[in-house]
């Protein structure tokens, strides 16, 4: 599965001859091999979703977490129902420990999430409103976003604006924001946290932006509407998150169609991140073999389409072994097995997924 780096022999010349050479070769066979170093061979950055929680318990996690991540994402610290519990009252511990353990081991961080309609805190449902939302917000924005400045490689702004389903015009979700204030809370959004961290990249993240089916299909082409209209309007914004949560069993995939998507997204001069990759194993063979051999098709099936876009930057997966993953609760398996839909195993060791990951890279 390795390929070894080709050494041309103009090269190898350059660099001094064969000797050279060999020792270079020699070099990047012993290196350890990650996912982190096999992206960044490609200018690709890799990382995962971890939670405070498991990466402050769990030494060998954490280990095992800085020798394949470039880049972390707080599973759940940063949303809103924990950094701002109370209307007054923040609660940055477990962000600020993450930053600070990112800084430790050379880990860029991302930011997730500034909008969205999941895990808000039970006081602001009770208290927001078409009158003050707005101010609300802005002042949530303001802080969090500010409290980190200088510090996230990128922020999720705007997470999961769009649900078709909901029978909008123009496809936005009928969220909390969008009831209170609108649909301009998503250029509000963009425009506060450009003002509160200006050296972040800006993102829209975004699921079920990955198959051939009739409500992918349709959601791609609200999501496009949607960077469209915000590029034109000016508002901050500088990516396109695809939250690929794919399916084991789902075999509707059309790489042309999703090809064509990130180049549209791409020609409005959008970055694209590979935010939350995870592939759920519902419906496929209990056998583990069989089942991480399908798992990694998936896998390299995706990434392979995702990554021939210049204007990719980067892959996480939402966990890094599977021994954390929402899925066990969000999509568990019909037979009770434990579910397998990350790069590492139980035990931290690399599977199938993992390889598969690293050659998406390499073939770059
Ligand atoms: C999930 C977390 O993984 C769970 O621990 C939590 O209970 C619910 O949220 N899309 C997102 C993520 O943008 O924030 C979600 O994370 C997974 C789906």
């Amino acid at each position: 599965m390795v390929k070894i780096p080709k050494i041309t022999r103009r090269k190898a010349m350059y660099l001094g001859g064969a000797t050279l050479a060999t020792t270079l070769l020699t070099g990047w066979l012993k290196q350890p091999k990650s996912l982190k170093t096999y992206a960044a061979r490609k200018e690709l950055i890799y990382g995962a979703a971890a939670a405070y929680s498991k990466l402050s318990e769990n030494q060998e996690f954490a280990k095992r977490f800085i020798e394949e991540c470039a880049i972390l994402t707080p599973e759940n610290d940063l949303k809103w129902h924990k950094i701002h519990p109370k209307p007054n009252q923040y609660d940055f511990s477990r962000g600020d420990w993450l930053i600070e353990f990112a800084k430790r081991h050379q880990l860029q961080m991302r930011g997730h999430n500034l909008v969205w309609h999941q895990s808000l805190p039970k006081w602001l449902k009770e208290t927001a409103n078409p009158q003050n939302a707005e101010s609300i917000l802005k002042d949530h924005i303001m802080t969090v976003a500010g409290h980190y400045q200088g510090l996230i490689h990128s922020w999720d702004v705007v997470n999961e604006g769009i649900e078709v389903r909901d029978g909008h015009p123009l496809g936005l979700r009928k969220s909390p924001w969008f009831q209170w204030l609108g649909k301009d809370y998503i250029d509000i959004a963009f425009r506060v946290a450009a003002e509160a961290d200006p050296n972040a990249l800006l993102f829209y993240n975004d699921y079920d932006l990955d198959y051939d089916l009739p409500h992918q299909n349709a959601k791609r082409e609200a999501v496009f509407n949607l960077l469209k209209s915000l590029k034109e309007q000016g508002t901050p914004i500088h990516g396109l998150g695809l939250q690929a949560h794919l399916s084991g069993p789902e075999t509707r995939f059309n790489a042309e169609k999703l090809r064509q998507f990130l180049a549209d997204v791409a020609s409005l001069d959008l970055k694209i991140m590979v935010t939350e990759m995870d592939v759920h194993d519902r419906g496929l063979p209990y056998d583990y073999e069989e089942r991480d051999r399908r798992i990694a098709e998936v896998y390299e099936m995706y990434l392979s389409t995702v990554l021939e876009e210049p204007n990719v930057i980067g892959v996480l997966t939402w966990g890094l072994s599977d021994r954390y993953t929402w899925l066990s609760k969000h999509r568990p398996r019909n037979d009770n097995a434990p579910v397998r839909p990350l790069p590492l195993d139980r035990e931290f060791k690399p599977k199938l997924a993992w390889e598969s990951i690293a050659r998406s890279f390499d073939s770059k």
